[in-house]
């Protein structure tokens, strides 16, 4: 049989990821019920959604595992064991699990490394065994993993990872593939240690339904401080992205950094603001986790997160997160001192190149870039052969579902999906690989060597570029991602 296309990268990826567990070989994809419903939790509600994540074509572009946040139990029993609660799930966690994976999605639950959860039930610290044999009894198949109530095993690398670590072990000895996804909000520098534990870990305190205001409970005054001690909640769009830049290397296949989960159609921030959100958790390459309601979900929303030329970028198979290229601090600034212009840039599988202009300004901008910034990472100073040859510029928004359509699969029209890009009947990588039109976006224009790649960026919107090259097969660019290999 004839390898498949991503098989020779995938191959090479295993040998460089610490974490090995098989999961999360592309940023994790699904729903998580925290940011809508908080502690509100019941069967109904997951298996509700879960019904819709598939009416919606939304498991088919792979958002496929469904996870339950946190107030689930009603403490530990004598035995040790946690306790369901009855009156949420009055059937147990293994029917909820037995149900999602009947639709083929799968299962993940929450729990955190201290005595407690942060909303006060039980937690698993110094339980970690009796807990993964729960989950994994259960039919888990995901773990978030959270930091609360830690009874003041932190402050130093070491004694984070192997609190952690106590869980990840755990995990493994039960023999159920679980992707354990950590919640430590970049505390005790978990870019540095979670990779050889974890699939996900997160870099921020919790994020917040706002672009870029400013609060005080998201903690680190300065957003690339890694001494920060509270991270905090009410962390914005912007705050995260900021956090991350200095970091974006450690994701690779296997591991990730962990953003948050999205706030796309929580209704605090405006369509563009919620398009660039969402464009920036894909490059970066975060896991994506919906986090609306999708029982109150509107056009645009589904429209937003239903968009597979965006999400190719998330799943890409090469698995590299944009990297910042350029800042710009002298733009307008809205009433919070706050006006940042940024371009993102980083390398896909196939050779081509995602460029995001991002604009955190208070007005809309006409942003350029270089194809001498956009390479920057391939030769300094316009050096990168790739300045040399010529690229069609395809825009990632422009192939957006129409509100009317997006309007008629939520009224679960029979047919309005037809002809949408499946992603479990083909996979991104086969997609790509082929060139399915429906993850290219709009072809937008052309830059020719040594050129730029410009636009109007409304005030807090990003535009994102697919870039490819119309120099035959590009070979180059081909040869140098072996190397780097
Ligand atoms: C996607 O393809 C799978 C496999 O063929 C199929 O079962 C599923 O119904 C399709 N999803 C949609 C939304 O059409
Ligand atoms: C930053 O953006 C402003 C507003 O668009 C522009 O006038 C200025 O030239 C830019 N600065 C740099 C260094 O590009």
């Amino acid at each position: 049989m004839a390898l498949p296309y991503v098989a020779p990268l995938a191959l090479l990826a295993v040998q460089a990821v610490a974490v090995n567990n098989g999961l999360a070989r592309t940023p994790q994809m699904g729903w998580n019920n925290w940011n809508t419903f908080a502690c509100d939790v019941s069967e109904d509600l997951l298996l509700e959604t879960s019904q819709l994540l598939i009416d919606y074509g939304l498991r088919d572009l792979g958002y496929n595992y469904v996870v339950l946040d946190d107030c689930w139990s009603r403490g530990r029993g004598k035995d040790d064991y946690l306790i369901v609660d009855e009156a949420k799930f009055p059937n147990g966690m293994k029917a909820v699990s037995d149900r999602l994976h009947d639709k083929d999605l799968l299962f993940g639950m929450y729990s955190s490394a201290g005595e407690m959860t942060c909303a006060r039930y039980a937690g698993s610290l110094d339980y970690e065994k009796q807990d993964a044999e729960s989950f994994a009894s259960w039919g888990v198949d995901y773990l978030k993993y959270d930091n609360c109530y830690h009874m003041g095993r932190f402050g130093t690398p070491i004694v984070s990872f192997n609190r952690f670590n106590e869980m990840a072990e755990a995990l493994k000895a039960t023999g159920r593939s679980i992707l354990y996804s950590l919640c430590s909000w970049g505390e005790d520098y978990v870019h540095t240690w979670g990779p050889s534990i974890a699939n996900s870990w997160r870099i921020s305190g919790d994020i917040y339904d706002s672009f870029s205001r400013p609060d005080d409970l998201c903690g680190c005054g300065d957003p690339t401080d890694p001494h920060c001690v509270a991270p905090g909640t009410h962390c914005s769009v912007l705050n995260i992205i900021n956090k991350v830049a200095p970091y974006i290397d450690r994701g690779l296949p296997g591991g990730w950094n962990d953003l948050d989960m999205l706030e796309v159609g929580l209704g605090g921030m405006t369509d563009e603001e919620y398009k660039a959100h969402f464009s920036m958790w894909a490059a970066l390459k975060s896991p994506l986790l919906l986090g609306n309601d999708l029982r109150a979900m509107d056009a645009k929303t589904l429209s937003i997160i239903n968009n597979p030329a965006i999400i190719a970028i998330s799943q890409d198979p090469r698995g590299k997160a944009v990297q910042r290229v350029s800042t710009n601090t002298s733009v307008a600034k809205d009433e919070y001192g706050i006006g940042e212009v940024h371009v993102w840039s980083g390398p896909l599988a196939n050779g081509d190149q995602v460029v995001i202009l991002l604009n955190a300004a208070n007005e809309d901008l006409h942003i350029s870039a270089s194809l001498a910034e956009i390479f920057v990472m391939d030769g300094p100073g316009g050096s990168a052969p790739q300045v040399q040859q010529t690229w069609a510029v395809h825009d990632l928004w422009e192939s957006r579902m129409t509100e009317t359509d997006a309007a008629a699969v939520l009224g679960q029209d029979k047919g309005a999906l037809k002809g949408s890009y499946n992603a479990t009947e083909i996979p991104y990588a086969k997609g790509l690989a082929e060139e399915d039109p429906r993850l290219f976006g709009e072809k937008a224009g052309v830059v020719k060597a040594g050129g730029s790649v410009s636009a109007l960026v409304p005030r807090h919107g990003a535009k994102v570029f697919r870039l490819r090259s119309t120099d035959g097969k590009d070979k180059t660019r081909k040869s140098l991602v072996k190397e780097e290999l």
